[in-house]
């Protein structure tokens, strides 16, 4: 199958600015391909490029070098026009639904902007709210409610819904569940899920945790430092990690077991001090 979304080479540079005397190449040539209907997960620590990479898949960050094609097409030389239907199909989903919700809008006013704003009469627009809150797992009185009224969980599924209300074939998830408790991770997570198995979308999601990765993508892909050090099935990477940079991450995660939890720091260490700080 094609893939939905093939980025070549891709090199991202901020112009030097503040306290930076020089730019700074916050990608370093990344290459990455993402089918449709798949899910590409993207680990690494802070600061090595995961946001970076999905704001340029989104239009949203300088392309020095390299290219990104959405279904063949080169993202970077599109006309406005041909960039706003593309708009269409690849939406995002921030990790704090509290800040990319307009806290003065009800939820109906929320979920139906992307499809007015596309030239859907606003009535029309309206009763397809309610199935959007259904898809999402949210009850119909919703609609009429302001976005402080819910829980961490439930905004982060009105994100969702409205990242839905375009039916897009790519989302852009950047931390999507980082901010909830374990639990309403899992049922956020299970969401997510399910809505690719119904519709089809592909998901490159973002994610520092390498559990969260695990459990809901179809291959993993390892930042560091502004490059893919390791890419492969989910387990591979998780329990089989190839590079040393992966090791790391995967002996960082936390265990119950408080025993093995003691092995893996030591583990851990022991890594550090073979490869140093900056392997
Ligand atoms: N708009 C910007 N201007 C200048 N530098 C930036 C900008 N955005 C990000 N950077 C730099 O690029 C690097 C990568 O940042 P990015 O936000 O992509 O990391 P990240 O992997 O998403 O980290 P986190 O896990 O903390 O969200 C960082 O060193 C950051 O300081
Ligand atoms: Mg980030």
């Amino acid at each position: 199958m094609d893939p939905l979304l093939e980025i070549n080479d891709l090199v991202v540079e901020y112009p030097a600015k503040g306290f930076r005397a020089q730019p700074f190449r916050a990608l370093k040539g990344v290459s990455l391909d993402i089918r449709p209907g798949e899910t590409v997960g993207l680990v690494g620590e802070s600061g090595s490029g995961k946001t970076t990479l999905g704001r340029a898949v989104l239009g949203l960050a300088p392309v020095t070098d390299g290219s990104i094609r959405y279904a063949g097409r080169e993202i970077g030389q599109l006309t406005r026009r041909a960039r706003r239907s593309l708009a269409d199909e690849i939406q995002v989903v921030f990790q704090d639904p509290y800040s990319s919700l307009n806290p003065s809008l009800t939820i109906e006013q929320i979920l139906a902007e992307p499809l007015t704003a596309r030239g859907v009469a606003t009535r029309d627009a309206k009763s397809r709210v309610g199935g959007l809150l259904d898809r999402v797992g949210l009850p119909a009185g919703a609609a009429s409610r302001l976005p402080r009224e819910f829980s961490g969980g439930q905004r982060q599924r009105i994100a969702i819904a409205r990242a839905l209300a375009l039916d897009p074939k790519l989302i852009v998830c950047d931390e999507p569940v980082s901010a909830l408790d374990l639990s309403t991770q899992a049922r956020v997570l299970d969401l997510f899920i399910e809505i690719q198995e119904r519709t089809g979308v592909a998901y490159l999601f973002i994610s520092h945790d390498l559990a969260v990765v695990r459990h809901i993508s179809h291959r993993v892909a390892v930042m560091y430092r502004g490059e893919l050090v390791e890419t492969g099935d989910g387990d591979q990477v998780t329990a089989r990690p190839r590079h040393p940079y992966t090791q790391r991450l995967f002996l960082a995660a936390p265990v119950p077991d408080p025993d093995e939890q003691k092995e893996r720091r030591a583990a851990r260490r022991a890594l550090i001090a073979a490869q140093g700080e900056a392997a």
